[in-house]
């Protein structure tokens, strides 16, 4: 029984598909426009589903509006239990204006909304925390309640999972309170004022037992304390669409390590759902099914 818990955000993200993102004072015309579920929240419990876990539950706050119904539906029907997932009538349900280019590249701007009033613990919050193998964090509602979680996972022996993005400097109570942090290289270098993948990755190892670097295409590093570095390539893909690969490799890293995987193994999955997200439009729209990431994983076609 594999249980991931999931505190964060969830958004409703808007997106613009367009051959290159516009510069500052300029307009271009785009080809299509695309409504579809985001939140890096939202999304790593999207991944931590469809990669297999036995029960998925989602800590986070929506609006009393279309939006939060529509995405409260959606993590519905992927079986991401929201009996925690708040509506508020304070606030707006979160959004992501996204510009994705030709490359599969994007810009993004998010507007937090309900996100915002997740400051803190709630009722059920903790007893939920404390019934999941894993609880998974991201940086896109405030830090005061990513650090309460962390805090009542640490309580509980909990596995916590901190992807810290957007990139922002983190107070050192909430790294104490992580074990495994997984930046992409630019967090790490916000975090650690060093370039170097592998340089940074040491030196966060002095504030976390355990850290993943994403490299993007160039797959993806883990450092521990008491082992030695592993580094595992990424398939070869074209990418259409990068929004949400980082949320794909959490959600599906964490399903793979829940269930006892080695971390080359986990790695090595993460990376086939990573890729497999990023052929496809969308965030967790393009996340991948179990049955397609063991096939990628094993070298099948993609
Ligand atoms: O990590 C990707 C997510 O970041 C998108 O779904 C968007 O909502 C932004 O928050
Ligand atoms: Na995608």
């Amino acid at each position: 029984m594999t249980h991931i818990a999931v505190l964060g955000s969830t958004n409703m993200d808007l997106v613009a598909y367009v051959a290159k993102a516009p510069q500052r004072g300029e307009t271009v015309t785009g080809h299509e426009f695309r409504t579809l579920p985001g939140g890096k929240g939202a999304n790593q419990a999207v991944a931590a589903a469809r990669a297999g876990a036995d029960a998925v539950s989602m800590i986070g706050a929506v609006g009393a509006d279309a939006f939060g119904t529509q995405l409260r539906t959606a993590l519905d029907h992927s079986g991401v239990d929201t009996d925690l997932l708040r509506t508020v009538d304070t606030a707006a349900t979160g959004t992501a204006h996204i510009v994705v280019d030709d490359e599969g590249g994007n810009a993004i701007v998010v507007i937090p909304g309900a996100n915002a009033t997740l400051t803190g613990l709630a009722p059920g919050d903790e007893g939920l925390i404390a019934s999941a193998d894993t609880l998974l964090l991201q940086l896109e509602i405030p830090v005061e309640g990513v650090l309460a979680a962390a805090e009542a996972a640490r309580r509980h022996g909990v596995r916590t999972i901190l992807t810290p993005a957007p990139a922002q400097p983190l107070p050192p109570e909430l790294l104490a309170a992580i074990d495994l942090l997984v930046p992409n290289e630019h967090e790490a270098a916000t975090l650690t004022g060093l370039t170097d993948p592998h340089a940074a990755a040491r030196s966060l190892l002095s504030q976390v037992p355990e850290v993943v670097v994403t490299l993007g295409s160039r797959g993806s590093l883990y450092a521990a304390r008491d082992a030695e570095p592993v580094l595992v390539a990424a398939p070869h893909v074209t990418a259409v669409d990068t929004t949400g690969a980082g949320d794909t490799f959490v959600g599906t890293l964490a399903v793979a390590l829940a269930e006892g995987g080695s971390v080359p193994d986990a790695l090595t999955w993460a990376s086939s759902a990573a890729a497999l997200s990023v052929q496809r439009p969308g965030a967790s729209a393009s996340m991948p099914f179990r049955s397609e990431i063991d096939t990628q994983a094993n070298g099948g076609a993609s």
